[in-house]
Formats: structure tokens, C-alpha cells, sequence
């Protein structure tokens, strides 16, 4: 069926590249305020360069008022002080290439930080001032104008929109600190083609675009029927703001941009999609003039089930080679909860909400991580490139009983307290066993971390055959080597119940989803996730053999 990348494409090292997801308020506090920053992931540079990973992403690191985690953003060519200079980030990136990782930024274009300066700007300047054009801003509705000027609502939950004290409207489709900004507006297209050029020049070798299709508007602003619908986005629904056919100009526009600026640099760029839109139409948005790579969320959300995987699976890499791009795979972020935890709880495939958010009293944990073992030898094994969240690699758990009164995220408010939000998969790393803050840093950390981050720190695992971290650091060495390069991928028909099996050229992937023992097929293990001894693929776990 589908072809690998390396049959039909050269090998761009997006194409195959593990990329490990930074979050830097919680990866390392070098400067001991309990917070991270830039110098903290340079001293961390030896440990993502043994693990093997080819690129980082940062999340947001800029100036922010961290209404939402930094995807706020006051000002998108500096670094937040918290978190250093941006001299520090170029050291940063700089140490990075000389440890063959490359770079990727976040670039946050659906809404700037309400401490943006154009948004003060757009305030000051009052309605019908040509600083509000850069935004969206509308008289209400209602008597006096005095309600919103429609039905959206936030994707943070409440009303789209919120007034200003002159009486108009500017619209959110996040937190009220995150106004969107006017897509439509020629300043605000050209600022951003500058910050893709500001943020190559400086060495960064690719984007994460966050919210990639959320920018374009439906400019009649009509009601929707359904405004909590209209927040999902299965094909045929009303979206007023999601997925429209304009985005695609604006992804070729960046597309030149970064096209220009690696023939100028000499170095290869990418970008990759956030773009939470259904998986029919996910490839518009790899076109070869538009973004290399988008997540492929579909997978992320597919329940423990061969099936269903084996479908998606196959969907995804037919539907990524068919535009020429590659299949991107990932299982954890800084928005959903922890893949080791998701596991671990009972399946229920009607309501994603439920799975999301629980409930953990039922939670078996040592499934979940025993699951997610396995999930790595799959994901790993696949044709395409594969992000890897900061701390799946120590097979950290969701921390989901967190106290209400430490709770960050916007979602836990905007919800009325309904929601409690992504701080769970958003605790700060555990590098030492003890300690303050587990080796964070030399102070506390902002938000709490569990007890049980002793037992699971990288130091407790390092050199300890069996643990997460060797699991993780033998496979990403070992598909560099094996998987990176093999050909086509073709599954396995034969009958086993929830076994799922490919080959690509003589080697095998086999993960066993089911909770019996099954029988290994033929061939020398390379790798498993967990023990295997004899003929016997044990229950939730995965390997690799060569014949
Ligand atoms: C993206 C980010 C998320 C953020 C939202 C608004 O989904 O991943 O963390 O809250 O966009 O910027």
C-alpha cells in the first residue's frame, strides 16, 4: 500500500526526525526562581543528545503576560525575561547545532497578547481607528449594543467576545487576554512573514504554527446554530472560523518565505501544523506549497484497539504521501493528558471529553505506561517523523489530583471550574531523585510536583536496563539505524485478535494490544518493551524482530 518516504522523497530530516517537544517553564530552572529558562535547556543539551532526538521544539518562550501558558504573545521577537535573553537563545541554538539538534520556534498567529503593543495601540486609538483594523472589532448587539455582536463562543468556554469600555466588541477564540488578530489586514500578513525571516535569521530551523486553521474568519460574523458544535470540527459542520479556504493562502505565503530564506541560508526549513481540522482535510494543508508537516491528531485520539489503529495508521500515511508530505506522529503534548495516564483508563470511544478528563479513581496506571511502552516501539517503527512530549521518555504520568488553588491554565476559570485544565501534563521535569524541586532547579517549582517523581527521575533510570528512559533512548538509537531507511510498510493480514503486525523489508513490528499472551512470529527480537522470554509476545507489549 503506501510508499515509504524513502522510496519517493529525498530525506529531509523533518521527513523521519524525532523532535522532543520543550515546554520551558518546566524543563529546567537554571537561575533557581522556580520557573524554567533557555539557559536551563542548554545545560540539558548532553541529555537530549544522548537520547537521540534530531530537533527541538520550544513552546512559546516570548515576552508574556502567561495568560495562557505564553501562548499569549506581547512581543514575538524577544525572549521573556523569566526566561532569559535572546542572546541566550541564540547560544542556545547555536549549542544545539553543534550537538546536530535542530530548532523549532511556536509561532502564535490566530491572536496576539492583550499586552501586545498593537492591541494598546488598537485600545487607545478608540472605534474606527485604523489600529483596531489589525484586530476584530464589532459594535454589540442588543439594546445599547450591550451584548455580544454574536454566538461564538471561546474554545476556553463563555462568549467569543468581550467589550471594551468604549463599548465595542473585539473577538477571542481563546482567553480574553488573547484578542485575534485581522488576517485579513496587509500589516498584519507582513509583520509575520518578518518574524519567520527574524526568527531563521537567527538560526531557529523550523515553526510549529500554533492554531493553523483558526485564522480566517466567516466575515459576516452570522450566528451559528450551534455554537458548542461549531467549536468541533467534523467535515460538513458549520465553522465560522475554522478550516475556511482562505488559510491556504496564507500557509503559501509562508511557504515562499521559508522557501526564500533556505536559499539564502543554505539550510533546510519546515513548518509544522497545529491544525485541528478532520483528517480528510488535514492534507490540504501539506501541500507541497503550504506546510511540511502537520500533527496527526487522529492517531493521538485512536483508543487502544487494533483496528482502529491499523485504520488510521493507514489512512494517515496514505493521506500524507499522497501530497508528498510525511506522517507525523504523537501521542502527548502540553495540551492533553499524558498518553502513560490515557491508557490506563477505561475506553470509552463516544466521548473523547470523558477520556480526557477522566475519572482517574479508576485509572490502572501500570497499564497505561505498560501501553504506552509498547506505543513507542509502534510509533517508532512507522515511515514518518514522531514527536516526543517532555517526559513521555521518563513515562511520566498526568499529574491529575493537583490542588485547585496552584491551577495556571485559563481553561480551569473559563470553564467555571467544570474543566480543570492541561497543568497536569504540564508539572516540571523530575532529573534527580532528590533534592529541591527533583533537579528542576535550586528552589521550588511553580506548579507541584508528586511525590512519586523520585522513583521515575531520569537519574533513577539512567543506566537501569528495562527502564523508560533505556527503552526509549535503545529504540530512537536502533530506528535510526533500522526503521529510518526500511522499505514500504505492509501489514500483516493474518487473523490474531488485537495483534497488530507489518513488516517493512525483513524487518517486523508486532505489538500485542490484547491482554493475553500471544505467539511470537519467527525472527531474532531486536527490541521489546517489555520481557520477553521464549516464543511468547506477552499482553500490551511490542517488539521488534529481524528475519
Ligand atoms: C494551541 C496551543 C494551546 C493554546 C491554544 C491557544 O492549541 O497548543 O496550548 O492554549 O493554541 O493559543
Amino acid at each position: 500500500m503506501s510508499r515509504s518516504a524513502s522510496s519517493q522523497q529525498p530525506l529531509s530530516w523533518w521527513r523521519h526526525a524525532i523532535v522532543y517537544q520543550v515546554y520551558p517553564r518546566s524543563f529546567r530552572d537554571a537561575n533557581g526562581d522556580g520557573t524554567g529558562d533557555v539557559e536551563g535547556i542548554r545545560l540539558q543539551l548532553p541529555y537530549l543528545s544522548a537520547l537521540g532526538v534530531d530537533a527541538i521544539w520550544m513552546n512559546p518562550w516570548y515576552p508574556s503576560p502567561l495568560l495562557d501558558g505564553g501562548y499569549d504573545v506581547a512581543d514575538y521577537r524577544d525572549i521573556a525575561p523569566r526566561f532569559g535573553t535572546l542572546d541566550d537563545a541564540r547560544r542556545l541554538i547555536a549549542e544545539a547545532h553543534d550537538h546536530n539538534i535542530k530548532v523549532i520556534v511556536d509561532l502564535v498567529p490566530n491572536h496576539t497578547s492583550w499586552e501586545h503593543e498593537w492591541f494598546k495601540a488598537a485600545l487607545a486609538g478608540g472605534p474606527g481607528s485604523p489600529e483596531r483594523e489589525r484586530y476584530i472589532f464589532r459594535p454589540g448587539s442588543g439594546p445599547n449594543g450591550s451584548l455580544p455582536p454574536n454566538n461564538w463562543v471561546s474554545v476556553f468556554g463563555g462568549s467569543a467576545w468581550t467589550q471594551t469600555e468604549d463599548g465595542e466588541w473585539y473577538l477571542h477564540l481563546f482567553d480574553i487576554s488573547q484578542p485575534d488578530l485581522n488576517w485579513n489586514h496587509p500589516a498584519v500578513r507582513e509583520e509575520f512573514r518578518s518574524i519567520f525571516r527574524f526568527w531563521t535569521d537567527l538560526g531557529a530551523d523550523g515553526f510549529r504554527v500554533d492554531v493553523a486553521h483558526g485564522l480566517i474568519k466567516d466575515q459576516t460574523f452570522r450566528d451559528v446554530d450551534d455554537p458548542d458544535k461549531a467549536l468541533t470540527v467534523s467535515i460538513g459542520d458549520d465553522h465560522p472560523h475554522w478550516d475556511r479556504d482562505e488559510v491556504h493562502e496564507i500557509n503559501r505565503e509562508w511557504r515562499a518565505v521559508l522557501n526564500e530564506q533556505e536559499a539564502r541560508l543554505g539550510r533546510e526549513l519546515m513548518m509544522v501544523a497545529e491544525a485541528g481540522v478532520s483528517p480528510e482535510s488535514l492534507p490540504l494543508y501539506l501541500r507541497p506549497d503550504e506546510y511540511h508537516q502537520a500533527f496527526n491528531f487522529d492517531f493521538l485520539e485512536c483508543p487502544w484497539d487494533r483496528d482502529e489503529m491499523v485504520d488510521r495508521i493507514s489512512d494517515a500515511i496514505a493521506r500524507a504521501d499522497a501530497v508528498g508530505s510525511a506522517s507525523t506522529w504523537v501521542l502527548s503534548n502540553h495540551d492533553r493528558v499524558r498518553h502513560a495516564t490515557r491508557y490506563g483508563l477505561p475506553v470509552d470511544t463516544d466521548n473523547n471529553e470523558w477520556l480526557m478528563h477522566g475519572p482517574y479513581e479508576i485509572l490502572d496506571a501500570d497499564l497505561g505506561l505498560r501501553r504506552a511502552r509498547a506505543a513507542t516501539l509502534l510509533l517508532l517503527a512507522l515511515p514518518g517523523s514522531t514527536y516526543v512530549y517532555q517526559g513521555e521518555e521518563l513515562g511520566l504520568h498526568e499529574v491529575y489530583d493537583l490542588p485547585h488553588d496552584v491551577l495556571d491554565d485559563p481553561v480551569w476559570a473559563r470553564s467555571e471550574h467544570t474543566f480543570k485544565g492541561r497543568d497536569g501534563c504540564r508539572v516540571p521535569m523530575p532529573w534527580t531523585a532528590d533534592g529541591p524541586s527533583f533537579g528542576f532547579g535550586s528552589a521550588g517549582s511553580w506548579l507541584p510536583q508528586p511525590a512519586s517523581f523520585a522513583t521515575v527521575a531520569a537519574s533513577a533510570q539512567d543506566g537501569v536496563t528495562g527502564s523508560t528512559l533505556e527503552l526509549y533512548r535503545a529504540a530512537i538509537a536502533l530506528r535510526r539505524e533500522l526503521w529510518v531507511n526500511a522499505p514500504d510498510l505492509v501489514w500483516d493480514n493474518e487473523e490474531r485478535n488485537n495483534v497488530l503486525s507489518f513488516t517493512r523489508g525483513s524487518l517486523r513490528c508486532v505489538i500485542n494490544l490484547g491482554d493475553d499472551a500471544t505467539d511470537l512470529p519467527h525472527g531474532d527480537l531486536v527490541l521489546s518493551s517489555n520481557d520477553v522470554t521464549g516464543s511468547v509476545l506477552p499482553g500490551n507489549t511490542g517488539c521488534w524482530l529481524r528475519s
